[in-house]
């Protein structure tokens, strides 16, 4: 097997990697020319082959979403390019942008082309202050060269990109909250369907696309389809709706490891490779008694499950969720699953939106038993209770309008299935594992 070339991190380590004269010097710009020269359906045709799947979490094919646009529209047609990352431990995005802003213009511009539209919002999280700049710097020398604005390339193509920063909420991450962020309200996620690609922003077809995700369309064009679908897992042909891994990915590693990083790598490898080989190892010599395979809200890996293959389907095979932005978190072996679990409810409690039901009263009440657990009050039968609550929310079981409370739900499945034995040890001990004073402010 021929050895693995990364593309997308290929250049940030180079000394100015993030302006215009060094990309192109790279070969910049090229894939937008290339498309430019294509007809805007062939663009679509060709993601669709390489079988490209979305990098935010979701993991739909990027071409099947851009053919879902109605045909012969009038337009306005939009791109929105969802920056926002805020899933715990994902920094992806914010690598690509910050060191090679230009990769991801490409991406966009090529995409606008190829579902015909004139208008991109770049969503970026408000707390990337750096990527701002960078992104801005990057963006006003694209109008200077030509590469943005009328007349693209000179072939006719005219394009705006706008940069908007985030309103500093996990939620402003789900597509249709982030268009109602975008539009000026408050960031309520809408009910779907309509689906973005038939009413999305100001009401009309819009394609919502991960940084990660654009920036792959960028290295389709130049290198094409069987290179990208010489990476990765091909479907299993026992498995229908499997539509296959295909190319690069990059996967960030966090939590108890001696070298936390981001690393581009064939969609596939195993998390005991991510965190042997690429992190370093499990810091302090201990050992990973759970990792998390893709962000916090995909649930959890216990140490026996660590020869899982993180691609679209692997997590799905030991009960997690997904491979979501494919963010690795190792919790050591004197870490406690029940403090763990209490902070992944903490944070889907306080990002809960609100508006359903079952998400909004579900989270706080795994909190609220998680706190009376980690406070030596909880019983045997808040175990069971937890699961309950954590069952009858989400997309899934069909209670509420986005995705946030499955997110919500699969860390407390997994954590009270895979570690039941330590939630009863916890609980019959009575301990306690916080501070007499927080004891108290706990008790009111
Ligand atoms: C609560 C929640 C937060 C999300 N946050 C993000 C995010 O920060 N970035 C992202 O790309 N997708 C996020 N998503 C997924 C988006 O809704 C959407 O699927 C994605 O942007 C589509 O792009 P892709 O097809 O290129 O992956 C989130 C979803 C949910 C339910
Ligand atoms: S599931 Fe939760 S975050 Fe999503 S819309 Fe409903 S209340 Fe809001």
């Amino acid at each position: 097997m021929p050895r693995f070339e990364p593309v997308l991190l290929k250049r940030i380590d180079k000394p100015n990697s993030a302006a215009l004269a060094g990309y192109r010097a790279d070969g910049g710009y090229t894939a937008l020319k290339k498309a430019l020269a294509m007809a805007p359906d062939d663009v679509t045709n060709l993601v669709k082959d390489s079988g490209l799947r979305g990098r935010g979490g979701a993991g739909f094919s990027a071409g099947a979403k851009w053919s879902f646009l109605p045909k012969n529209h009038p337009g306005p047609i939009y791109l929105c390019v969802n920056a926002d990352e805020s899933e715990p431990g994902t920094f992806n995005n914010r690598i690509l942008m910050e060191q090679d802003p230009h990769q991801l213009l490409e991406g966009i511009a090529i995409a606008c082309h190829a579902i015909r539209s004139n208008a991109a919002y770049i969503y970026l999280r408000y707390e990337y202050g750096r990527s701002y700049r960078v992104l801005d710097a990057a963006i006003k020398e694209c109008y200077a060269a030509g590469l943005l604005g009328e007349n693209i390339l000179g072939t006719g193509f005219k394009l705006d990109v706008r940069l908007h920063r985030g309103a500093g909420a996990y939620i402003c991450g789900e597509e249709t909250g982030l268009i109602e962020s975008l539009e000026g309200k408050r960031a309520w996620p809408r009910i779907k369907p309509p689906y973005p690609a038939i009413e999305g922003l100001f009401r009309k077809p819009t394609i919502v696309n991960n940084v990660e995700t654009l920036c792959c369309v960028t290295h389709i064009l130049t290198r094409g389809v069987e290179w990208f679908k010489s990476m990765g897992v091909p479907p299993d042909p026992n498995n229908k709706r499997d539509q296959g891994s295909y190319g690069p990915k990059l996967y960030c590693i966090s939590g108890h490891v001696n070298k936390p990083c981001c690393v581009e790598l064939p969609l596939g490898v195993m998390a005991r490779e991510l965190i042997d080989v690429h992190g370093g190892g499990v810091w302090k010599g201990r050992k990973a008694k759970a990792v998390v395979p893709g962000g916090i809200s995909m649930g959890f890996l216990s140490a026996n499950e660590l020869d899982t293959k993180l691609d679209f389907e692997g997590p799905g095979k030991v009960g997690c969720l997904g491979l979501g932005t494919a963010a690795v978190v190792v919790i050591d072996d004197q870490t406690s699953m029940v403090d763990v679990l209490y902070n992944c409810c903490r944070f889907m409690s306080h990002e809960s939106c609100g508006q359903c039901t079952p998400c909004r009263e579900g989270t706080a009440w795994m909190t609220k038993i998680l706190e009376r657990i980690r406070t030596g009050r909880g019983k045997l039968e808040d175990i069971d209770l937890l699961y309950e609550v954590a069952n009858s929310m989400g997309i899934i079981p069909g209670t509420t309008i986005c995705g946030l409370a499955d997110g919500a739900a699969w860390p407390v499945k997994n954590a009270v299935t895979k570690f039941r034995g330590e939630f009863e040890e916890y609980i019959r001990s009575g301990r306690s594992s916080i501070t007499p004073a927080q004891q108290l402010m706990a008790a009111h």
